[in-house]
């Protein structure tokens, strides 16, 4: 192997250290987790990770797209230290706090549409997309959701409801809110009525009216359409460009739109928010993950007019916009500002996806390469006639990685996801691209002989 500037790895992985702790966490931790591979983390700055074992690896999952400016930004920090010296927490559900004003006048123009917005702050996605569902239940007056096939929204039982990825996440919790509708999303590459993108004509809006509108869902009883603007742990699958301004037609009938951004946001996609590809104005925003570089802290934006529907009362959390977690997110939008953030996503996703583009011409098994920015999948196949989905070949490539220094995590059944910091540098995203590679190659060739 090559010597590697960046990652480093001795021997073959988990260390010593790692599986003692691995094997301690199967003793004392709930096992609903589905972890990949056995990664102890013992420090991590910016885009790079060291083990317990001391051994280092490139960070191509960036805590599932939180750590937007990195792992210990030091303007993060020092935010964080500066406001736990000040106080740590005062419950906003009964008193008040200046740097959440600060905040939300920081946020709010970040958001599409010029009318006046309002924020219920949470800790997590789940608690964002909870407080939507209410919302629009309570604005509306009406109870139906709209969501689609393949989404994520969260795993806590409203927000589960609205979720449809793997039947996993459901198992053992039905039921579950009853007035849910799901409904295909245009996943182009596996079009459900095996139609081409354009010629379709955007086929699957026509159907979704004739087969949902027109056959069972009473539209004057549905509240709100939760959609992710690029679906992602259902794949990592962007809609095609027109989608959701021809859905657009369900706000005549009073439907109000939840964009879901709770991965896509705060600049990932080479926009502040995925929706702004497509030029449709929510209604409600759900923001999460990345807003505050990996404290806990999620924002649930309305039109003031849908916020102002809530009585005192009817919402709150205790622990929702901590102090500390909300002075890492005034920190994390200003180094996102400072240090040019967004326009790093965009520049070094564009050198990405050519990589991965070339990748898709040069092996077998890379069916599709998709997404915007620093929001990258890689669809891995057993051949790219079949389509036939390479769980395997992708959980293959997936330990190659780990075990050469770098963090690759899936999305969905069969897709390798590309999230690192925003800020990672040109250097450390090709080397670990490199390794990525070698994995493609290395798990393709031994397809080709089986
Ligand atoms: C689009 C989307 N919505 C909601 C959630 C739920 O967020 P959390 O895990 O913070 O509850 C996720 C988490 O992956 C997500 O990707």
């Amino acid at each position: 192997m090559s010597p590697r500037k960046f990652a480093k790895v001795e021997g073959k992985l988990p260390g010593a250290k790692a599986s003692a702790v691995v094997k301690a966490s199967a003793r004392y931790i709930a096992p609903s987790f589905s972890r990949f591979y056995p990664l102890v983390v013992e420090s991590a700055h910016g885009a790079l990770v060291k083990d317990v074992d001391g051994n280092q690896f490139i960070d191509f999952a960036a805590g599932i797209a939180v750590l937007s400016t990195g792992s210990t930004h030091p303007k993060v920090v020092q935010a964080i230290k500066d406001q736990a010296e000040k106080f740590i927490h005062f419950s906003y559900t009964d008193f008040y706090y200046e740097n959440l004003i600060e905040l939300s006048e920081k946020l709010i123009p970040m958001m599409p549409g010029g009318e006046r917005k309002m924020v219920y702050y949470g800790n997590s996605g789940a608690e964002a997309i909870e407080a939507a569902m209410k919302l629009t239940r309570t604005h509306t007056k009406r109870t139906t959701f709209l969501a689609h096939s393949g989404a994520f929204h969260g795993r806590t039982m409203g927000a589960l409801s609205l979720t449809a990825s793997k039947p996993m996440q459901r198992k053992g919790s039905l039921p579950l809110i009853p007035d849910v509708v799901h409904f295909p999303f245009p996943y182009c590459y596996r079009c459900p009525w095996k139609q081409t993108f354009p010629e379709c004509d955007y086929y699957c809006v026509d159907y979704f009216k004739e087969q949902y509108l027109e056959k069972f869902v009473p539209v004057d009883e549905v509240a709100s359409y939760f959609f992710e603007s690029i679906q992602g742990e259902g794949g990592y699958v962007p809609a095609p460009p027109e989608y959701f301004k021809k859905m657009e037609f369900l706000r005549k009938e009073g439907v109000l739109f939840v964009d879901d951004e709770i991965q896509t946001g705060v600049g990932r996609t080479g926009k502040f928010l995925g929706i702004e590809y497509y030029g449709v104005v929510p209604d409600v925003v759900t923001i999460a993950k990345g807003i505050a570089s990996g404290l806990p802290l999620s924002a649930t934006v309305a039109k003031a007019e849908i916020m102002e529907s809530w009585k005192p009362g009817q919402h709150a959390s205790t622990f929702g916009a901590n102090p500390v977690a909300v002075q890492a997110s005034l920190a994390t939008l200003e180094a996102i500002k400072a240090e040019k953030l967004v326009e790093n996503a965009n520049r070094l996703g564009a050198k990405a996806k050519r990589r991965f583009l070339e990748m898709k011409e040069k092996y077998e098994i890379v069916g599709d390469v998709r997404g915007m920015g620093l929001f990258l999948g890689i669809e891995i196949v057993k051949d790219k006639k079949s389509k036939a989905r390479g769980e395997e070949e992708a959980r293959r490539i997936m330990d190659y990685c780990f075990q050469h220094g770098t963090l690759v995590i899936m999305a969905g059944r069969n897709t390798l996801r590309f999230v690192p910091p925003l800020n990672i540098t040109e250097d450390v995203m090709d080397e670990g691209v490199d390794i990525l590679e070698e994995g493609i190659a290395a798990v393709n060739s031994a397809s080709k002989k089986t």
